[in-house]
């Protein structure tokens, strides 16, 4: 068309020309075993559908252990567990959150002798059965206000990360967001033997209203007052760093940012600050954005959730926590 000579000079679009050559100096790639499933259940027989996560469903304890033997299947090390307690269960100290007999220590036993080199990850925060809804003891002072007291709700993640421990957890997750509790919880396992038990930190979590869907699957949005006290402000980064030297110094084993698609430089930051292994938890909101704009027709599904994927890990992750990981296994075969 055009009679040019070409100038000499650098091409970088010759590592883009072919499949094959883009696939040699492809910089990140996604494998199964980058997924952490996050799995919902409730003491019910039944299944229910989460109606703020499409999709989504609301395990028996039986199908819990069908859904990740699946995922285990397709190539996913580990899944992490999040309960729906009865309302009755729910107290002002969430005693239910350490009963060995509960619904957690129940599917961790019953994940553990089904699929023994499955690793069961638990939750550690005390929303689920905090009459409150929130992660920690909630105490009014005298005019009424809302304080959520950390060094109590300590003790208390302490005993529901034992408890989960005794049931054969392999990594205990505190989500709660208390200041010294990866401490506090490394002291109690060890105490009891349990070094070998792993915790993966909730190391930056935000308070982030990406967080939505996942209260409403769990009935387990705070009756009054936000998170914010707790959980970090989302125009925080040094802080993340911050938090990360005090939990690799308190013993974490692996750290988290969460979200993580809205906190790429978060995660990027995180992980040029630790040596240890880094995760990002892709939340119930990202998921249903991803989700609805597919459902609508609007964005391609695949195309979507993988580079959103690539993305995360790309900035540093090791490993993604993520709604989408049986599909991603499905489609990266
Ligand atoms: C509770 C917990 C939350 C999520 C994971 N653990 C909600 C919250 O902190 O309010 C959110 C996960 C998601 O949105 O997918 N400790």
């Amino acid at each position: 068309m055009f009679d040019v000579h070409p100038p000499s000079m650098n091409r970088p679009r010759r590592n883009r020309r072919t499949p094959a050559i883009r696939s040699m100096v492809r910089e990140t790639t996604l494998s199964s075993a980058d997924f952490i499933l996050p799995l919902f259940f409730h003491e019910n027989a039944e299944d229910t559908p989460i109606e703020s996560m499409p999709g989504v469903t609301r395990w028996s304890l039986e199908n819990l252990v069908r859904e990740a033997g699946e995922a285990h299947a397709l190539g996913i090390p580990a899944v992490v567990l999040f309960p729906k307690i009865e309302e009755a269960l729910k107290t002002p100290l969430a005693e239910e959150s350490s009963n060995d007999a509960g619904l957690v220590p129940r599917a961790i036993r019953a994940l553990k002798s089904a699929h023994p080199t499955l690793c069961v990850i638990t939750d550690v925060a005390l929303d689920p059965y905090n009459s409150d809804g929130h992660d920690g003891i909630v105490q009014r002072d005298s005019r009424g206000e809302l304080r959520i007291l950390n060094d109590e709700t300590v003790e208390v993640l302490c005993q529901q990360a034992l408890c989960h421990a005794r049931a054969g957890a392999d990594i205990v997750a505190p989500s709660d967001m208390m200041d010294g509790r990866v401490a506090a919880i490394r002291e109690a396992l060890d105490d009891e033997y349990f070094t070998d038990v792993s915790i993966l930190s909730y190391t930056a979590k935000y308070a982030s209203a990406f967080y939505g869907p996942f209260r409403g699957a769990l009935d387990s949005a705070p009756k009054d007052g936000d998170k914010k006290t707790y959980q970090m402000d989302s125009a925080n980064s040094r802080e993340a760093v911050r938090e990360s030297l005090l939990d690799e110094a308190e013993g974490a084993d692996m750290l988290m940012v969460k979200p993580a698609g809205l906190y790429l430089d978060i995660i990027a930051k995180v992980r040029e600050t630790t040596t240890l292994p880094v995760a990002a938890y892709q939340v119930s909101g990202e998921y249903l954005m991803l989700k609805s704009a597919a459902a609508g027709g609007w964005l391609d599904e695949k195309a979507i959730v993988l580079e959103s994927l690539t993305a995360i890990k790309r900035a540093g992750a090791d490993m993604i926590l993520t709604y989408f990981a049986k599909q991603a296994c499905a489609w990266l075969k």
